[in-house]
């Protein structure tokens, strides 16, 4: 690996995003020279605390101009940015859509101008939305069970995405990759996941019940599954198919230790030292009851998830209770 990437010049769309900050890190400990392009809209700014050594553009991936400016000069893109966070999917569904399409066909006319011949896309598990199979392989067909619904906007964005990369891919470049990330967590991955909001409410309702067993609201019964992946197994993960990917081929990202919300709960209570008493409620619609993927391709490329979830929601729910985010 690390030969493999030293030296490489490489875009990281997203740069300053959750996973975009710690993939910038993997990639510049294996000797890749970074640049960032990023609107900072999530405002999370882990980078600039973390690196000085990091080229960064601050810039929108709707503006053509600025997309091509970024990618000149570069040898690979990892095309990251996004509108991220299940709240913005309701509220802002257009955006969601315009920085997904605008933004994947921004970075593709400027590689082909620009002569960049390799590619990797950030997908995600939601492209399946409401998947047939658990776990879910690659293979399994991609859909938007509702045009009407606006939490489709963001899978939506993301099938669109990976269909453009694919067919330009074919035709333009030498290698384009896609990876589908399943449920990463960590510290300061932002405020509207899961498990940040299970700590920021178990505060709350620690405040207001300080003894005995919290009653704690739940969407939907807990019975819905996920499986979550720490951002440091992501990252290494993520450096294991760009290492050994194979053009046009999209592998999963994740563990496939598929947890229902009734016991991911009661690991972050115990993390934040209390005991819960979940009282179930409404599913939002268009949320998918089971999602857990078959991570068989990744693990022939060599990888296996070494941060356990008690490990690695202790380590979360503990950044959460010690630090405040904007
Ligand atoms: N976190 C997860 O569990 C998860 C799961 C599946 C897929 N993904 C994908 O991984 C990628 C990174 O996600 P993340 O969790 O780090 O989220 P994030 O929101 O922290 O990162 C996305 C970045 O894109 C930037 N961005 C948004 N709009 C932009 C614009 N118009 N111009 C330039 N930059 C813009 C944001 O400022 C942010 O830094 C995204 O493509 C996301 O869809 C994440």
């Amino acid at each position: 690996m690390k030969n493999y990437l030293r030296g490489k010049k490489i875009l990281v769309t997203g740069g300053t995003g959750f996973i975009g900050s710690a993939l910038v890190k993997g990639l510049l400990a294996a000797g890749a020279e970074i640049r960032s392009l990023d609107n900072d809209s999530r405002g999370l700014r882990t980078l600039e605390r973390a690196q000085n050594d990091v080229e960064r553009i601050t810039g929108d991936i709707r503006d053509p101009d600025v997309v091509r400016k970024a990618v000149r000069g570069m040898e690979c893109i990892y095309h990251l940015a996004y509108i991220n966070g299940t709240e913005f999917f309701y509220d802002r569904p257009e955006l969601v859509l315009e920085v997904a399409v605008k933004g994947m066909m921004n970075v593709l006319d400027a590689c082909v101008a620009e002569n960049v011949k390799d590619l990797l896309l950030v997908s995600s598990s939601e492209v399946y939305q409401l998947p047939p199979v658990i776990p879910t392989s690659e293979t399994t067909p991609l859909t938007v069970p509702d045009v009407l619904n606006p939490r489709f906007s963001y899978g939506g964005g993301k099938i669109i995405s990976e269909l453009l990369a694919v067919n330009y891919g074919r035709k333009f470049f030498d290698r384009t990759l896609i990876v589908r990330p399943h449920n990463v967590y960590g510290p300061n991955m932002g405020g509207e996941h899961v498990i940040p909001q299970f700590v920021f409410r178990m505060k709350e309702c620690s405040t207001q019940q300080p003894d005995g067993a919290l009653t704690f609201n739940i969407q939907g019964t807990g019975e819905e599954t996920r499986a979550f992946i720490y951002i440091d197994d992501f990252v290494r993960a993520l450096l294991h198919v760009i290492e050994h990917g194979e053009h046009l081929d999209i592998y999963h990202i994740g563990t496939d230790r598929e947890v229902s919300i009734r016991e991911l709960a009661h690991l972050v209570a115990k993390s934040c030292g209390r005991e819960i008493s979940i009282a179930p409620g409404q599913r939002l619609a268009g949320s998918t009851p089971r999602r857990c993927p078959d991570i068989q391709k990744l693990r022939r490329l060599g990888f296996e998830p070494a941060v356990s979830l008690e490990e690695g929601v202790q380590r979360t729910a503990t950044w959460y209770l010690q630090n405040t985010i904007d």
